[in-house]
């Protein structure tokens, strides 16, 4: 089940699991046809594909999400709680809403959609769970007060969870990818991102392609050991 699946990152997420043979269940809240897209390009792969619009900042529709899921399509063996949001401004500017509505989508999000799938997890045997935070969690950013914060939150959440559920043999692990070219950094001014390459030791932004080839990597048996960890995938900007 990858959340936020119909561009970005979590296109490439669902491809990639698709690609090494998994059944994938996708998620966005508005791009159907993006998302019908992406079902299509997996189905030709030859493993079911299952779309379904869902707001994950709300737990109904995570709830009806997942009953679906589990009526037409099976259990859910791996978690990627990836849908994410920005509205980016300077704190002396930051009003309530924006506030609320990026924690609502980034950390809440993630709460939701781990409160319904928590069964199919922990029923698997080997359940996985990787959350998609980002460098901004663990370094700051100027005019990221709120993405920092439900970043942050995404971050400790996925460390106590990880030891909540060894016990059920469920690893809990966080990708935290640096700047990736997808449409969240598409409007960053050119003369900005060169400053921000002149920061990145690999002198580039990431690829989707990049972040999703560490999810395969945390959902595969090689990651049977690893839990709680956060995933650099960042050209070495914060290390
Ligand atoms: N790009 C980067 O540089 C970067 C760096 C670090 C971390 N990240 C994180 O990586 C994740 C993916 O980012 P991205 O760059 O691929 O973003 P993106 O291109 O803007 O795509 C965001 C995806 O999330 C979905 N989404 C947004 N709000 C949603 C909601 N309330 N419920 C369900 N789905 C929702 C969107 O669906 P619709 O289009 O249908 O609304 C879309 O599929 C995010 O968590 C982001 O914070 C990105």
């Amino acid at each position: 089940m990858v959340t936020g699946a119909s561009r970005g990152i979590g296109r490439a997420i669902a491809i990639a699991l698709a690609e090494a043979g998994a059944d994938v269940a996708i998620n966005y809240r508005s791009g159907e046809e993006k998302a019908e897209e992406v079902a299509r390009y997996i189905d030709d792969l030859g493993v079911d594909v299952w779309v379904y619009p869902a707001d994950v900042s709300d737990m109904e529709q995570a709830r009806q999400m997942r009953e679906q899921i589990s009526k037409y399509f099976g259990r859910v063996d791996i978690l990627v709680n990836n849908a994410g949001i920005n509205i980016d401004k300077f704190f002396t500017k930051m009003d309530e809403e924006s506030w609320n509505k990026v924690i609502s989508v980034n950390l809440n999000g993630v709460f939701n959609c781990t409160s319904v799938f928590i069964d199919d997890l922990i029923e698997s045997g080997h359940g996985r769970i990787i959350n998609i935070t980002s460098i901004v969690g663990q370094m700051g950013n100027i005019g990221q007060v709120n993405y920092a914060a439900s970043k942050a939150g995404v971050i400790g959440m996925t460390k106590a969870l990880a030891k909540e559920l060894a016990r059920n043999n469920v690893t809990v692990n966080a990708i935290a990818p640096g700047f990736i070219e997808t449409d969240m950094v598409a409007g960053i001014p050119e003369k900005v991102k060169e400053k921000i390459i002149a920061q990145i030791p690999l002198r580039r932004f990431g690829k989707p392609e990049e972040v999703a080839r560490a999810v395969l990597y945390l959902a595969s048996d090689h990651a049977d050991y690893i839990t709680g960890h956060v995933l650099n995938v960042n050209g070495g900007m914060y290390i």
